[in-house]
């Protein structure tokens, strides 16, 4: 079964959803789960834990009535929004813009933040979360908050209002609560300084020079505009209030998923020391300290790039992607599925499917190398922790990237050892001496 089989179901939120009660479950088996109409209990529970997830009202508040791309609908909107997000990155492939570059300055910053803290255990969380948010915020605006920054901070919290909001979603969709005021609020404060930042942006615009995903956007506003002789709907579609679900959207799903992973990463190494050794000896050898890593490193970081794809595996990000929706009759294997349908794939139950994994529940990164361990393989199609088709992540590539970056740097500098609930961090012994010697990564 695949979860985005194209032209079979693609899309958000609404509709009715056919499938219901235990028979429904039953009939569908362990991947897909779905909402009854009149009683919106998600049915996956038994399944496995649900982090990540949106129903039609919830998303509403997230997207500003279908705005933005993730919990849009699909149509001419999200078909716009996600091809100027994807013409965003497109604009850091070469030179200094390079996403490589950039996430590397973030990590070096974080490395040398760590460096500090001299054997005190620490949570990782703002540290990290402030790298990841500065990497989206230079794709969307070209500028980085500082530590202190008080409207880091304001985003911060949004960020863990709409997270506090997400991990209750059944409930909240069924009885009025502080939580969903709460993330509501959030929203809010999210939007107001996101734009600010919009309004800034948009004194300052020169055709001349565009740089960032908001320039993009005005960009194609004005394109839009001077279009209107023609039946060129875009315009409408690219008001403030869109641009800033957009921008929204690349900040709500680029910051604590990357930044999650990497914190899982760390949790997995730190309870398998001999894999962040044999991690480190690699590192050692084919980096070594006097320079950074780099994305062609990866091919032969075989070892901590399948712990990467391990961790995808066994903590989903999203064990149930977000909720699409059938945009014609389709089937899925017998089961047929009439338009309109809400569909909820249920990824936690694919990617630790007993038929598609040995030992499932086993954290493995060798299940991802070729029997010499040297070769990375794609050991089952049962394998999305990106999606698949139309709606498959948008920000994928930079997600690999950061991932690999961040922890190829954190491993080749630092020794991180476990702390209940923390991480006790201080600066590697041969890091120290060849910064000594004067080489400079
Ligand atoms: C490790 C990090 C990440 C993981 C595991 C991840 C995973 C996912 C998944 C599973 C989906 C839903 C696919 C579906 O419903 O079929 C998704 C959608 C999306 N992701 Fe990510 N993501 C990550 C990072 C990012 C980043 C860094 C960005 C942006 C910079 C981003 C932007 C988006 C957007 C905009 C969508 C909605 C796409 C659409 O509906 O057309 N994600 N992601």
């Amino acid at each position: 079964m695949g979860p985005a089989d194209p032209g079979i179901e693609d899309r958000r939120s609404g509709g009715t959803c056919k499938f219901g009660g235990s028979s429904g479950q039953k009939q569908l088996g362990p991947c897909l789960a779905g909402w009854t109409r009149h009683v919106p209990l998600p049915m996956w529970a038994c399944i496995g834990p649900m982090s990540f997830s949106a129903s039609k009202g919830h998303s509403r508040s997230l997207s500003d009535n279908q705005k933005g791309i993730a919990f849009a609908d699909h149509g001419a909107h999200w078909q716009l929004h996600r091809k100027l997000a994807l013409n965003a990155f497109a604009l850091f492939k070469d030179g200094n813009l390079k996403l490589e570059k950039i996430i590397n300055q973030e990590a070096n910053v974080l490395c040398d933040f760590l460096a500090t803290q001299h054997g005190e255990a620490i949570d990782l969380s703002e540290p990290l979360s402030l790298a990841v948010t500065n990497i989206i915020s230079f794709i969307c605006f070209n500028f980085s908050f500082k530590n202190e920054d008080p409207a880091l901070k304001a985003i911060q919290n949004v960020n863990d209002g709409i997270l506090e909001g997400e991990s209750n979603i059944s409930t909240l969709q069924i009885f009025p609560s502080k939580a969903m005021e709460k993330m509501k609020g959030c929203v809010q404060t999210r939007n107001e300084l996101l734009n600010e930042i919009l309004e800034k942006c948009q004194e300052n615009f020169s055709s001349d020079s565009i740089t960032n995903l908001l320039h993009i956007l005005i960009q194609a506003k004005v394109n839009a505009d001077n279009n209107n002789a023609g039946p060129d709907q875009d315009s409408k579609l690219l008001s403030n209030r869109h641009m800033l679900a957009t921008i929204g959207d690349i900040f709500g799903a680029g910051v604590e998923t990357t930044t999650s992973v990497i914190k899982w990463i760390v949790a997995y190494l730190l309870h398998h020391p001999s894999l962040k050794k044999r991690i480190q000896d690699d590192i050692d050898q084919i980096i070594g300290f006097n320079r950074t890593p780099t994305i062609s490193d990866r091919n032969r970081l075989v070892l901590l790039e399948a712990t990467i794809r391990e961790v995808l595996r066994i903590r989903p990000v999203a064990p149930t992607l977000i909720p699409h929706k059938a945009v014609i009759d389709s089937s899925i294997g017998d089961l047929t599925i009439d338009k309109g349908t809400d569909v909820v794939v249920n990824l936690w139950a694919l990617h630790h499917s007993e038929k598609e994994w040995q030992h499932p529940d086993l954290f493995m990164p060798e299940r991802f190398l070729d029997p010499t361990g040297t070769q990375l393989i794609s050991p089952s199609l049962s394998y999305l922790p990106f999606g698949a088709g139309p709606r498959s992540c948008v920000g994928e590539m930079l997600a690999r990237q950061e991932l690999f970056l961040f922890m190829s740097r954190l491993l080749q500098s630092l020794v991180l050892q476990i702390k209940p609930f923390k991480v006790k961090i201080e600066v590697r012994q041969a890091w120290k001496e060849a910064q000594a010697e004067g080489s400079t990564p």
